[in-house]
């Protein structure tokens, strides 16, 4: 019945050209920030609240998403794909089963082997173009024809080729940073001089945030507030640092092992902006009365003037 419901909805919005999901591509400037970690996430994320999900690694130098959903080599991976050694049914690993989500979670690995990663280390700007095109093509292959709601890209940082593309194809981009100045710094020239370039609707998600004794709110009011106004974007989300996710990692199994960690619920909340964002404005945040002391304060540091 949830089937024939969603291929009535996909002829329509077929017929009508209303959006048939969206591309977002989870980036940052600097590696390191937490962007494997978010797009894991997220992908479940969405699954679980009965997404239909392809979660893409196009992280060629240091691919992660095969491990993390503890996938064994496989013979065919993105790497073919691009190289047009194969067809994009050829390299996914439907897991919806595995895990049990209530949507769909697919998965397209990279090739881990050192042969695979010198292999693409060595590609040109000309098999990037080439490349380019293939990305492109998922959109019809995957989101149109098979009526997936997203495709994440988990890509690599900084603006080398692989990432462009990555930029380029998607519908949405959303930025993950940490709270380092040098970052900051990078990832508002990345926004001027690439993601404005191609008029890109951008998020920002602020990880391995300090809490540092404070509460949550606290926290989030404030880095929301200077982000904000420093970048000209959105919020989408703020996580913590959390100890625990440092040792082990966010695999495949951490939401669904950890329903109460805040990791979780903050998770939970981010996919349902992603969501909103991608699909429609913003749902507009109420500010909380933390939130608009932070805003007053912040405008009269910047500005010297009182509201
Ligand atoms: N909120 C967090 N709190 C603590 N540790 C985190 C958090 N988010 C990510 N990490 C840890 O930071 C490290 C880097 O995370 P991750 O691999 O997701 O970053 P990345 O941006 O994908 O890196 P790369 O640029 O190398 O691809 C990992 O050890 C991960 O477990
Ligand atoms: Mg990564």
């Amino acid at each position: 019945m949830q089937n024939k419901k969603r291929l009535i909805l996909h002829y329509y919005k077929v017929n009508l050209g209303i959006a048939l999901g969206a591309i977002i591509t989870i980036h940052s400037y600097k590696g390191g920030t937490g962007k494997t970690c978010v797009a894991i996430s997220l992908a479940e994320m969405l699954a679980m609240k009965g997404k239909r999900v392809c979660l893409v690694d196009l992280d060629f130098h240091a691919p992660n998403i095969g491990f993390a959903f503890d996938i064994e080599k496989a013979d065919l991976s993105i790497n073919d794909y691009l190289n047009v050694g194969c067809e994009v049914n050829d390299i996914l690993f439907d897991l919806t089963d595995r895990y049990g989500y209530d949507g769909r979670l697919l998965i397209a690995p990279a090739d881990p082997s050192i042969e695979a990663i010198r292999d693409m280390s060595a590609k040109d700007r000309k098999w990037y173009m080439r490349a380019l095109g293939r990305l492109l093509a998922l959109r019809n292959s995957l989101l149109e024809e098979q009526g997936l709601d997203y495709l994440i890209f988990d890509a690599s940082s900084g603006i080398g080729y692989s990432s462009i593309n990555a930029v380029v194809t998607a519908d949405i981009e959303l930025l993950v940073n940490n709270m380092d100045t040098v970052q900051i710094e990078g990832a508002k020239r990345m926004i001027e001089e690439l993601y404005d370039l191609f008029e890109k609707k951008i998020g920002l998600l602020l990880n391995k945030v300090p809490i540092k004794g404070r509460s949550l709110t606290e926290v989030e009011a404030q880095v929301t507030v200077e982000c904000e106004s420093l970048y000209n974007l959105p919020v989408l989300g703020v996580i913590p640092y959390f100890y625990e996710i440092l040792e082990t990692g966010v695999s495949s199994s951490f939401l669904k092992e950890n329903p109460t960690h805040l990791f979780t619920k903050i998770l939970e909340e981010i996919a349902v902006r992603v969501d909103s964002f991608s699909f429609g404005s913003l749902v507009v945040r109420k500010d909380s009365e933390l939130m608009k002391i932070y805003k007053e304060q912040f405008i009269k540091k910047v500005t010297g003037v009182r509201m």
